[in-house]
């Protein structure tokens, strides 16, 4: 008996981190501050053991002038955009930010358990294609 080809897909990450790979600061010329918070985050990752967190670059959010920007999804969660990262100051908190947005069914990390620079640099949500909203 054949098996389904979506029986043989991998487990979807719970939490995927994309990051802006192209922007620039105005003031930093040819540098990519977002290629850097990468490299940085990708490093970090590699010597862990979360299969549930997934690094990919892409190249813009369109949010061009609030660089680093980064955007974290997840299967049945809302996505959010963040904005105004720090190469890196900012790696620790895209990880802690990550772990704690992996961790609920949602995407929805309390305002207060967030790091500072996702409590202030939010740009936008967007709800899951998945579940109803409350309300609507
Ligand atoms: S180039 Fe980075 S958000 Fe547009």
């Amino acid at each position: 008996m054949s098996q389904s080809p979506l029986m043989n897909r991998p487990a979807e990450p719970d939490v995927t981190i994309f990051v802006c790979l192209t922007c620039r600061h105005a003031s930093e010329e040819g540098v990519r501050p977002g290629k850097i918070l990468f490299d940085a985050v990708q490093m970090r990752l590699a010597g862990r053991q979360d299969s549930q967190v997934a690094l990919r670059g892409v190249e813009c959010l369109s949010v061009c002038k609030r660089p680093c920007t980064v955007a974290l999804a997840g299967p049945g969660k809302w996505t959010y955009v963040v904005g105004d990262l720090d190469k890196e100051a900012s790696v620790d908190d895209v990880l802690e930010a990550a772990l704690k947005f992996a961790a609920t069914p949602d995407g929805i990390v309390p305002w207060r358990e967030r790091p500072q620079s996702f409590r202030k640099g939010v740009i936008s949500r967007v709800p899951p294609l998945s579940k109803p909203l409350e309300g609507a």
